[in-house]
């Protein structure tokens, strides 16, 4: 059985993350979205919305299940028995930090081995940050994210129906 975790931050969850979600969902046994519960860090979104909305996207993924974790990635995957994270990579800029990430994983737990997904074409300009630079001005979202989240996404700054870009 082949258990693995797909952490993150997920403020908001992107197309780019729902595609990795599905593409590892078909490699792997079992899969746990992990919202990372960080109070230090400003989200937009909290974490119980972070959980919600990614619930609500995988409901047809039967070996998907959507977590939060506090603390160090490794003592969560290691208490719930993962022992694969996957990672998507955008660009050669991400990998130098997800590098540094994998290799100081894999000291602290040897068991846990990072898989990296190239993310599809179509997204590999996308990031949270992105999403919500566009909304925060009203831009056009709806390239970037689920429809289902658009208008909560907007809410967040304020913007109503019909303020937005069309
Ligand atoms: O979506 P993100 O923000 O790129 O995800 C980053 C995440 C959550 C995978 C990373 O920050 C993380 O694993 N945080 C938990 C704390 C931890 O284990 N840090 C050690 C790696 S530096």
């Amino acid at each position: 059985m082949k258990r693995a975790i797909y952490p993150g931050s997920f403020d908001p969850v992107t197309n780019g993350h729902l595609d990795i979600i599905r593409r590892s969902a078909n490699i792997v046994d079992e899969l746990y979205v992990a919202v990372l519960n960080n109070s230090a860090k400003n989200s937009l979104f909290s974490v119980d919305e972070r959980v919600s909305m990614l619930e609500e996207l995988i409901v047809d993924l039967p070996n998907v299940k959507v977590v939060s974790f506090q603390g160090l990635l490794v003592d969560f995957a290691r208490e719930i028995g993962a022992t694969i994270i996957i990672r998507g990579l955008r660009a050669v800029t991400d990998f130098e930090y997800e590098l540094q990430i994998a290799q100081t994983n894999h000291v602290e737990y040897d068991e846990i081995e990072t898989v990296f997904l190239t993310t599809s074409l179509q997204y590999s300009y996308l990031s949270s940050t992105i999403v919500k630079e566009f909304a925060a001005y009203g831009g056009d979202i709806s390239h970037f994210v689920p429809e289902q989240l658009i208008d909560r996404i907007y809410q967040k700054y304020g913007i109503k129906k019909g303020e937005k870009h069309e």
